[in-house]
C-alpha cells in the first residue's frame, strides 16, 4: 500500500496562491489514537476522539520559492534540521505531488505549545502546515480532504483541522487499493450535548520526550501483549464516549477518557522494552485529581505521550481544579483550555 495518490487532473490548473499562513490549535485525545496499520499513508490501527482547544496554538506560513533549490524550514526561529526537517520536507513532496509542481517553500513555523512535550505540538504543526501549503500550492482542498493531507504529516493533526471535538475515523480494514485507504481515514466534528468543558493542562515538564510517539507506537504494536486487548477495548469505549457526549454527561466522558489513557500508557509499560512515559510529578498530579473526586469534582485525567496530564472537568469547576493542581505541583505551570477552532487560514473563521 505505498502508492500515493493520483494527482488530481485539474490541479495543473489551478492558480496557486504561492503564499498562505494558517493557524491551528492542538487537541488533546479523550479516545486515544495509538499504534498504525499502515506507517506510510499514516493509517491508525483504532478510531480516536478528541477536543481541539483554544491555547497554544501554530501559526504556519508557506511561500513557495521557485528559484529555491530546496525547502528552507524554521521553527519557532531556528532553522529545522535532521528528523524535523525531514518530515516537513515529505510532507511538502506530497503536496508538491498532487499539485504537480516542483517548486520549492519557504516555511516558517511559530509554536506557542512546548514543542516535544507530549502536548501534541505535532497535530497543530501538521493541520497548520496543511492549510497553508495546500492554499499555497492552490490544492482547493475541503475540510475532510485536509483532514486526509493533515494525517499524512502525523496522524493526530487529522483531528485539529476542526474545531471542538472530533472523531478520525481509522478507516476500512482491509482496503482493496491505497486510494481506498487513503479515503476512507479522516476526522469529522462530533455532535455533543449540553457540555461545557475544560482541559485543565498541567505541563510537570516541558522538555522533549525521551522516546518519540512514533517510536514508541511502533514498539508497543510489535513487542507489547496489552496492545490488542487494549484496541479493541478502545473500540468499545469509543461508542459509549459518544453516547456521553451526546448526553452531556461529563461525568461518563470523564470516565472515559481516563480509562482509555491509562490502558494506552499501560499497553506501553508492557512493551519490550517499556516505555514509560509517566513521571512522579504525573502521578502527583493523578492523586489531586482522586482527591478533587473524592471532594465532589468531577475531574478526570488525560495524558499522551509525555508526563503532562490534562484535567478534564466542567468550565465552572475548572479555576477549582487549576488550584488543586497547582498546588499539587508547584513547580509545573497549569492553563485552563476550553474547546477551540479548527484550522484555518490567517483572516478566516475557524470550522
Ligand atoms: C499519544 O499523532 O504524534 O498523543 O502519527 O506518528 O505523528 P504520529 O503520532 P502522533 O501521536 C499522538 C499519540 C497520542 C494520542 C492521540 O493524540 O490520540
Amino acid at each position: 500500500m505505498r502508492a500515493d495518490l493520483p494527482t488530481p487532473l485539474d490541479a495543473r490548473e489551478r492558480p496557486t496562491a504561492r503564499r498562505a499562513t494558517a493557524v491551528a490549535h492542538p487537541n488533546i485525545a479523550l479516545i486515544k489514537y495509538w499504534g498504525k496499520r499502515d506507517e506510510h499513508l499514516v493509517l491508525p490501527r483504532v478510531d480516536s476522539l478528541s477536543m481541539t482547544l483554544d491555547v497554544f496554538p501554530t501559526t504556519t506560513s508557506v511561500r513557495l520559492a521557485p528559484e529555491a533549490g530546496q525547502d528552507v524550514v524554521t521553527l519557532d526561529g531556528r532553522a529545522a534540521d535532521g528528523e524535523a526537517l525531514r518530515r516537513v520536507v515529505d510532507f511538502l513532496d506530497l503536496v508538491r505531488a498532487r499539485a504537480g509542481t516542483t517548486h520549492r517553500a519557504v516555511v516558517d513555523s511559530e509554536n506557542t505549545v512546548p514543542t516535544g512535550a507530549g502536548l501534541a505540538s505535532s497535530a497543530s504543526g501538521f493541520a497548520a502546515l496543511a492549510v497553508a501549503a495546500a492554499a499555497a500550492y492552490g490544492l482547493g482542498l475541503d475540510a475532510t480532504a485536509l483532514s486526509r493531507l493533515a494525517r499524512r504529516g502525523s496522524g493526530s493533526a487529522s483531528r485539529s483541522v476542526f474545531g471542538g471535538f472530533a472523531l478520525w475515523h481509522a478507516g476500512p480494514p482491509e482496503p482493496a487499493t491505497a486510494e481506498e485507504a487513503d479515503l476512507g481515514s479522516y476526522a469529522e466534528p462530533v455532535p455533543t450535548g449540553d457540555l461545557d468543558p475544560a482541559l485543565v493542562v498541567a505541563v510537570v515538564d516541558a522538555g522533549p520526550k525521551p522516546v518519540s510517539s512514533r517510536t514508541a507506537m511502533r514498539r508497543t504494536v510489535d513487542t507489547s501483549p496489552l496492545y490488542e486487548p487494549w484496541a479493541s477495548s478502545s473500540k468499545a469505549d469509543l461508542a459509549e464516549m459518544r453516547t456521553a457526549l451526546l448526553a452531556g454527561d461529563i461525568e461518563a466522558v470523564g470516565q472515559i477518557a481516563e480509562r482509555n489513557a491509562l490502558g494506552m500508557h499501560a499497553t506501553m509499560l508492557a512493551a519490550r522494552p517499556a516505555v514509560r512515559y509517566l513521571a512522579p510529578a504525573t502521578l502527583t498530579v493523578l492523586d489531586s485529581v482522586l482527591e478533587l473526586r473524592r471532594d465532589g469534582v468531577p475531574a478526570y485525567a488525560t495524558m499522551d505521550a509525555g508526563p503532562n496530564v490534562k484535567v478534564l472537568c466542567r468550565r465552572a469547576d475548572a479555576a477549582r481544579v487549576a488550584e488543586a493542581v497547582q498546588a499539587a505541583v508547584p513547580a509545573g505551570s497549569v492553563h485552563i483550555a476550553g474547546p477551540g477552532p479548527g484550522a484555518r487560514l490567517s483572516g478566516e473563521g475557524g470550522r
